[in-house]
This record gives structure tokens, sequence and C-alpha cells, in this order.
């Protein structure tokens, strides 16, 4: 029989689970991943966040067992936050030795050297106004909360951290910090810019997990305005020029085009935080019964891959470890 129609038959391709998977362009592996860790102060503490199911404040006793059952699920890095008791205005648990984020990598370090570490480095969850950096006249000063920001990162380097990640979204932190890290002697230790980090309603949960709401007014004056997009190319290209080593961008889902326009841009490794919120969203429909959380999780992580992102910072990895192994 001959075929009087003449068009191209894309669903050749899509045919079996074989054929699609031989064009298949873009996969998920678990060394793309870091898992988030909220450290909390204290002993005995595993305590559930109540806007994210699956994801614990954990004390100092529980990080071995955490560890080992990252590294038994192929996950290869880890990013710290700290939950300390104690705030005061300047965020000092932030850099001092005993810090809560300092302990928790010199531990991890020691137990199980092969897991990076990545340090966020930021003042919010330290701080008892939970603003990122010094406050003076009602708004965070840029150049004082550098130097706080420096101490930060040295003092996560000394600690043992692998990867410096700032997220205060101050001008001019990679340059700070480089400088910082080089005359401290960590010249290799490779620094993680939140270069593009906008601000976003999708934190919400965080920032119960992580106790860093700001205790008055919000952080438009340092985070991106949701709207730009040319704004974001600005702030990923002067990160680059300063010496950041890898980009992110943040959140993910909702900023997929600015993970294609910064990889368009730049071939430094790029980063998708696939936020709180985002996840929050993700586990009240699945527990819902409204969406498949499997096919939908794959579908989104798998679409910031597709964005060109090389690496996502994301609280499903484990779910996502589980679902490649089986
Ligand atoms: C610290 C920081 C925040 C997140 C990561 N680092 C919170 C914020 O900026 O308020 C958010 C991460 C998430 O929502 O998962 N500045």
């Amino acid at each position: 029989m001959t075929n009087e129609w003449e068009f191209k038959r894309h669903r050749r391709l899509r045919s079996t689970p074989a054929m699609r998977s031989l064009v298949r362009e873009n996969h998920l592996q678990m060394d793309d991943f870091i898992y988030p860790l909220f450290i909390v102060e204290g002993e005995n503490i595993k305590n559930e966040v109540p806007s994210m199911p699956d994801v614990y404040q954990i004390s100092l006793d529980h990080v071995k067992t955490e560890m080992e059952e990252l590294q038994s699920l192929g996950i290869k890095a880890v990013m710290l936050f700290g939950v300390p008791n104690e705030k005061d205005e300047e965020g000092t648990g932030a850099f001092v030795e005993s810090g809560i984020v300092q302990q928790a990598t010199r531990l991890i370090k020691s137990k199980v050297p092969e897991m990076l570490v990545v340090a966020d480095t930021c003042l919010c969850e330290y701080t008892s106004h939970g603003h990122c950096g010094v406050i003076h006249h009602h708004d965070v000063d840029n150049d004082e909360s550098l130097k706080l920001l420096a101490k930060t990162a040295v003092s996560q380097a000394e600690a043992g951290a692998d990867i410096i990640a700032p997220s205060n979204m101050m001008d001019g932190f990679v340059t700070v910090i480089r400088q910082a890290l080089d005359d401290a002697g960590y010249k290799n230790i490779p620094i993680m810019s939140y270069a593009v980090k906008y601000a976003s309603a999708f934190y919400g949960p965080f920032r119960e997990a992580a106790d860093s709401t700001p205790q008055f007014g919000d952080r438009k004056t340092y985070q991106m305005d949701p709207a730009n997009r040319r704004e974001a190319l600005r702030e990923a290209e002067t990160d680059v020029e300063e010496g950041a080593d890898f980009l992110i961008v943040k959140p993910a889902m909702s900023f997929l085009d600015i993970v294609r326009d910064v990889r368009n841009q730049s071939n430094v490794p790029v980063v998708a935080y696939n936020v709180s919120g985002e996840y929050a969203m993700v586990k009240a429909a699945a527990q819902n019964g409204w969406v498949d959380e499997q096919a939908l999780v794959l579908e989104k992580l798998t679409a910031m891959k597709r964005a060109g992102a090389d690496l996502i910072i994301s609280y499903f990895a484990k779910d996502v470890a589980v679902w490649l192994q089986n």
C-alpha cells in the first residue's frame, strides 16, 4: 500500500521502552545530586519539618547514621544548614569554631571523609533579626556583611568544608570570599555561588526548617526580583569574573528559562536549587493522592537537566536514589 501523504513520522522513535531509552537526551544520575541537611544544636533530636514531610532537623549524634544512609543510596554530596540555639545581631554562630555547621563538618570529614561537604555560607540562620547580614538603618549593609561572610567562609574551610556556597546576595561576595580563602591558605577550595537568587515565595518551608524568617521587612533589597531575566545574566557574569567555580540558580522550577540562559552564557557548572516550597507542594499534592509523586518528581528534575543544569540541590535526592535503583 502506498502512502498518499507526505509527512515526518516522529512516533517511530517512541514505539517501545527500549527505543525511547535509546533516544533519550537527558538522564538523572546520583552523581548530579546534592542533599540539603539541617543540623540542629542539642542531643538526640530528629524533628520532622512540618511543611516538609520526610525532611528532618537532626542533631550531631544522628549525623553519622545519616551519612551512612546517604552513602548507601549513592549520594556523594551534602549541603549543610545550621540551626543554632543562640542568635545575635551579627550572627556570631555562623563563624565561630564551635558553630554547629563547623562541628557537623568536622564530624562528617572524620567519619565519612569521602562525603563532599558543601557549606551554605550565610548569616540569616544565626542573626536575631533573621536577615542575611548586618543591619544599619533598617537595611542590610553590604560591605559590613561581607566581612562577616568572609569570616564564615574561612571558618567553614578550616572545619574541612569541600565547597563554600555563599548565599546572602551581597555584591562582591565572591571577590571577598576568594581573597579571604586564598589568604588563609585555601586556594583550592571552590566557590559555589548562589549567583542568581530570587526573592521567592518558594522559600517558606525552608525558613520554618532553618528558623530564618526575617523579623521585619523582606529580602527584596538583596535577593532578585522574579520579574527579571537580564539582571540574572549580569549577576552570573559578575560572579564568574570574580572567580565563582559554580553558579547556582534558585529557585529552579519557575526559573528554568534562567537556568538555560546562564548555561548558554557561561561554561562553569550550573546548579539548579529545587527549593523547599517546590518540595512541599509536591508532597502535599501526593499525600492527597492528587498526583503521581514519582512520575512528577522525575519529570521536573529531568526538566532541570534539560534546561541546562549540571547539578541539582534537592530534598528529593533520597527518593530519586531509591527510584533509580528500581
Ligand atoms: C539562606 C538560604 C535560604 C535558602 C537557602 N539558603 C533562605 C532564604 O534566602 O530565605 C532557601 C532554600 C529552600 O527554600 O529550600 N539565605
